[in-house]
């Protein structure tokens, strides 16, 4: 697929079939994610990649979004003065590249959440880490369509 086709593919995904997630590919996701663009190059992030069923089923708890997810990557940022954009743009590559492996995901918010501080110690994540997102991974089992604004109504030429 052509990437400007794997831009406009791409859908949040919440339903997932049991197969598993190959390591390799989760792998893959992090490697592709380091080359997003951060402030000054600071690449501020950890990514903490969860495949165990009890780690699994915490997250899901304290999320508490009904969801269950085969894999999931947490994205976590230091405190630097653009963690909030370094951290979604590297939220963003994930999300990609599990498309381009033929992976479902879906963000989940983790910035400035109450759950915060139990997700650190669950991952034994340190205090001053940020998190910026949960990123649910798995073999996609549904094919949602939402709607888009149309670029007639988003687009402005020189002037708003
Ligand atoms: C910052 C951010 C936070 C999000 N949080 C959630 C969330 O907590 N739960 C969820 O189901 N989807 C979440 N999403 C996914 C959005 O709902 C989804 O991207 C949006 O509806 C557009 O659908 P699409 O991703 O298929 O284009 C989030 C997306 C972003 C960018």
């Amino acid at each position: 697929m052509n990437l400007i086709n794997l831009l406009k593919e791409r859908r949040s995904i919440r339903k997932f079939t049991d197969k598993k997630v190959d390591k390799s590919s989760l792998e893959k996701m992090v490697e592709v994610a380091r080359y997003a663009p951060t402030a000054n190059n600071v690449q501020p992030w950890d990514f903490i990649v969860v495949t165990d069923k009890n780690k699994l089923n915490k997250i899901t708890n304290l999320i508490d979004q009904g969801k269950d997810f085969p894999a999931c990557i947490v994205v976590f940022t230091d405190k630097v003065k653009h963690a909030l954009e370094d951290g979604a743009n590297a939220s963003t590559y994930l999300l990609l590249a599990a498309k381009a492996l033929g992976l479902g995901t879906c963000w989940i918010a983790g910035y400035n959440k109450p759950f915060a501080n139990e997700l650190k110690s669950t991952l034994a994540v340190p205090e001053d880490k940020i998190l910026i997102s949960i990123i649910s991974i798995g073999h996609p089992n549904e094919n949602p369509k939402p709607e888009k604004k149309e670029l007639e109504t988003t687009i402005h030429w020189e002037n708003y």
